[in-house]
């Protein structure tokens, strides 16, 4: 296991400092410039990770990481970014270049915590390569079974050219389900007349996925479907046809093909997940970066998605959008909704924390945060894929601010050209604008906040989405008093980390 990581920093009091939390658990190795650190890369990586400061004379932390990337793309790249450096936070998402930031100063317990999770990750796309090479070995060895069984029976060849179209096919599985079921598919297209079962234990959502085809007897062949990590589920055929006819030798084969490519791509499914699921870790740590500049907290993130969903689940009751609003697309609402602001990363300090009314220039450059961060997002789509939570996000980001009755902005559209998850996230994010303290205002009490949201129905906002708020504004007040700013929290943080 690799487990070798690089710490790059122009000042050696960090490196120290960095050393010594983490000597124990890894190997660590360090240089004080980009240019050091390629040239130890070269003689001792590949690195399972490597992390580095940005703000360094010579080559900067950004440039350093987009060489390592170029070169080891497979090595963890993580970066400590320090308030000043958002621009560059941004463009390093934007260039992949980047798995995670640390926010200076950095607390011992978050830089562990980050570090496990990056060898983690290396060792997990590690992994992946070697799966997909065995996926690639096994279709050579398909096509090299097709070459030396061409005398064979015409209807093994066309067998065996079946499973082959199934490899591809897997390649479009896209969920353990999809894998499930083009298996069990092909699986009873090769052999007609037997029952069969097969069955995933899907361990993130703790169920098992199955797919039946036909009565399964007492006699069958069992197969463990098995990826890196041991076996991740099984497939059972029936022994006997409807007519008694035994499974061949030939049979078996095929059947063993069919399983270990199953297996294969079950796995895969598995691992895509959890890179998924690193890649919100990364999105959510810059959506971070952009709250915390204005004072705001990981509190405010999550606030803002307890009353969308709130929200949300009220208009279902109330029977509307029944169609749109299904239980996935409540949590991809809530997920999506703390982006909303990502583009005030794009924000000078100036204005974004004036501790006054903005001029009308400085209010040209805050509105931009909308196409800002829809155009990060649209990035981040790029890259990562279509993720619905991330279409949402995209969305959201670019018309949290425009008006049911057309006034608001960057576009100026108007009633239900909105989506309907920016319009949720429009009331969610002015309900806790108001009641909480910004740069630029004191809170409003939770009464006054409702008064003037119940104002703003059909203006402001959708009146629809103003009813599911006020039948639950009881609620919506408390989670503002359960997970409300505490200063005192903020304070204690930052004495710990100076
Ligand atoms: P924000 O602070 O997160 O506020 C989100 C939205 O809540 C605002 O969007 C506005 O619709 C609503 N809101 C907040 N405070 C008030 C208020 O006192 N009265 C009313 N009626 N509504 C309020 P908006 O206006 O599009 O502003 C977007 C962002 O621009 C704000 O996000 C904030 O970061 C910034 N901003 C707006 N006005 C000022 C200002 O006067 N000074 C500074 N420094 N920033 C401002
Ligand atoms: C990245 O490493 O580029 C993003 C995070 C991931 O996909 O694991
Ligand atoms: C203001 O304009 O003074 C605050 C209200 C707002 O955020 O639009
Ligand atoms: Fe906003
Ligand atoms: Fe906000």
């Amino acid at each position: 296991m690799n487990r070798r990581v690089l710490i790059v920093d122009d000042v050696p009091e960090v490196l120290d400092a960095i050393e010594e939390i983490l000597s124990d658990s890894f190997e660590i190795h360090r240089a004080e410039s980009g240019k050091e650190a390629l040239d130890v890369s070269q003689r001792c990586g590949p690195f399972a990770l490597v992390l580095t400061d940005n703000d360094m004379p010579g080559m900067s932390g950004i440039e350093f990481l987009l060489v390592m990337q170029r070169r080891w793309p497979d090595t963890t790249r993580i970066m400590l970014t320090g308030r000043a450096d958002y621009a560059a936070a941004i463009q390093a998402l934007h260039e992949g270049a980047v798995f995670r930031f640390l926010t200076k100063p950095a607390e011992a317990k978050a830089v562990v915590e980050a570090i496990q999770d990056g060898v983690t990750r290396y060792e997990k796309i590690a992994a992946e390569r070697l799966l997909t090479e065995q996926l690639q070995f096994s279709r050579e060895s398909l096509l090299d079974m097709n070459s030396t069984l061409e005398r064979r029976l015409d209807d093994q060849l066309a067998r065996i050219r079946r499973i082959h179209e199934f490899s591809f096919e897997l390649k479009n599985a896209h969920t353990l389900d999809a894998v499930a079921k083009t298996t069990a598919e092909t699986c009873a297209g090769l052999f007609p007349g037997r029952g069969l079962t097969i069955s995933f234990e899907d361990e993130m959502f703790r169920r098992t996925v199955e797919e039946n085809h036909g009565e399964i007897s007492d006699h069958v062949v069992d197969l463990a479907l098995s990826g890196l990590e041991g076996t991740i589920g099984c497939l059972k055929v029936d022994t006997f046809d409807n007519r008694g006819t035994v499974l061949s030798e030939g049979d078996r084969e095929i059947l063993n093909a069919l399983a270990s490519l199953a297996g294969v791509a079950a796995n895969s499914q598995v691992l895509r997940r959890e890179r998924e699921r690193a890649q919100h870790a990364t999105i959510y740590a810059l959506a971070r970066l952009a709250e915390e500049r204005d004072d705001e907290t990981a509190r405010h993130l999550e606030r803002v998605s307890d009353y969308c969903r709130l929200i949300a689940i009220g208009m279902r009751e109330n029977g509307h959008e029944v169609e749109t609003i299904t239980d996935a697309w409540i949590e991809d609402i809530a997920l999506a909704a703390p982006l909303h602001d990502i583009g005030k990363v794009g924000i000078p300090d100036a204005i974004l924390l004036k501790p006054a009314k903005l001029t009308e220039v400085e209010w040209g450059t805050m509105k931009a945060h909308t196409t800002i961060g829809a155009e990060t997002l649209r990035n981040v789509l790029e890259s990562a894929g279509e993720l619905g939570f991330l279409r949402m996000a995209y969305e959201i980001s670019w018309c949290h601010h425009e008006r049911w009755d057309g006034a608001g902005y960057p576009r100026g559209i108007q009633g239900e050209e909105i989506p309907l998850a920016a319009r949720i996230v429009a009331l969610a994010d002015v309900y806790d604008a108001l009641t909480t303290r910004r740069p630029y205002k004191e809170p409003w009490t939770h009464e006054d906040s409702v008064a003037y949201i119940r104002e703003q129905r059909g203006a402001q906002f959708d009146s629809r989405v103003v009813d599911a708020f006020l039948q639950n504004e009881r609620r919506a007040d408390e989670i503002r008093a359960l997970k409300a700013d505490m200063p005192e929290d903020f304070r204690a943080t930052s004495e710990r980390s100076a």
